[in-house]
């Protein structure tokens, strides 16, 4: 695979949150279906088990499926929309994880449209998620569209799901451009800090030119990489099963695993995935890269 392991490693991500406010990272994209709610769900899982109090809120309003990837659909009663309109409190609609104990989650209404969320509300509601919670993840809705715009105006952070095509590249773009000019950070003339996920790369297409190499995307989206998800046949069983990659060995959930120490501000380079390697020895390896 074509990649200069000198750009793409030791990406140090710093946590901006000047007091004790916890952290909001909009978890974003250009084109859908890229994986952004797997990306929320597993570094969700994945910053808990750092001991971080996290809490992922779903914003695709309408759809929702972050419950159904973090297996906790049935145990939802309340949604964000309720906590807005005031139906019920903030913390009747939190719902918490199963397994991962630090780890809470504010689901997405499924029937209201997506235009009852409003600015200040939204700003009201993160405000008061900032003082107990650590990190605040926001799940994005697909597409460049009102509920898209609530996730990244309040954001310190963006980590921007890109799988390695040219329209998801070049929609990402446009997205990074939106984040520099219209996000509350952008207008107070500071910027949102902002790292590129590349989702579902296959190493065998790069080498053989089928698919964009990490080094093409980070070549015209100009940001640093904090982490490479391979493509992983796994991913959709775990999704089915409401039980996400991270939770085991896997080559997604290890990939996962190390972009939230990176987001904890772990200097871990940045892995390469060669097309010539089997599974297991790839596993080797960033097990090696791990331990050195
Ligand atoms: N690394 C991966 N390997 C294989 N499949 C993946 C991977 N990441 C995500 N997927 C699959 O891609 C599909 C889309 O993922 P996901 O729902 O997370 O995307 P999204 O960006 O949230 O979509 P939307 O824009 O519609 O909200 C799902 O079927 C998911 O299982
Ligand atoms: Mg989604």
């Amino acid at each position: 695979m074509q990649q200069s392991g000198q750009k793409l490693s030791h990406i140090k991500a710093t946590n901006n949150a000047a007091d004790n406010n916890g952290i909001v990272i909009a978890i974003t994209s250009g084109k859908g279906g890229v994986g952004k709610s797997t990306a929320t769900a597993n570094l969700g899982i994945g910053l808990s088990q750092q001991n971080k109090k996290v809490i992922a809120v779903d914003f695709d309003i309408g759809l929702r499926n972050l419950d159904m990837i973090l297996g906790l659909e049935r145990r939802i009663v309340y949604d964000v929309v309720d906590v807005m309109e005031h139906k019920c409190n903030l913390s009747q609609a939190i719902v918490n994880h199963k397994k991962a104990k630090n780890l809470y989650f504010l689901p997405a209404s499924q029937s209201k449209d997506k235009t009852v969320l409003d600015k200040d509300k939204v700003q009201h509601l993160l405000e008061k998620l900032k003082l107990d919670f650590d990190y605040i993840l926001l799940d994005s809705p697909a597409g460049i569209e009102s509920g898209f715009e609530h996730t990244i105006f309040w954001a310190d952070r963006a980590l921007i799901v890109v799988t390695p095509e040219i329209s998801s590249v070049r929609d990402s773009d446009r997205v990074i451009g939106i984040l520099d000019s219209k996000s509350d950070k952008a207008k107070q003339g500071k910027e949102v800090e902002k790292h590129i996920i590349i989702n579902r790369l296959r190493p065998d297409l790069v080498t053989k030119h089928e698919m964009m190499s990490c080094d093409d995307v980070q070549d015209i989206l100009a940001l640093p990489i904090i982490g490479v998800v391979p493509e992983d046949e796994k991913v959709v069983g775990a999704t089915n099963n409401g039980e996400p990659t991270i939770f085991t060995k896997t080559i997604s959930g290890l990939a996962y695993q190390r972009i939230a120490m990176r987001i904890l501000g772990e200097d871990i380079p940045i892995e390469t995935f060669e097309a010539n390697l089997s599974f297991m020895e790839t596993l080797k390896k960033i097990f090696t890269i791990k331990k050195g």
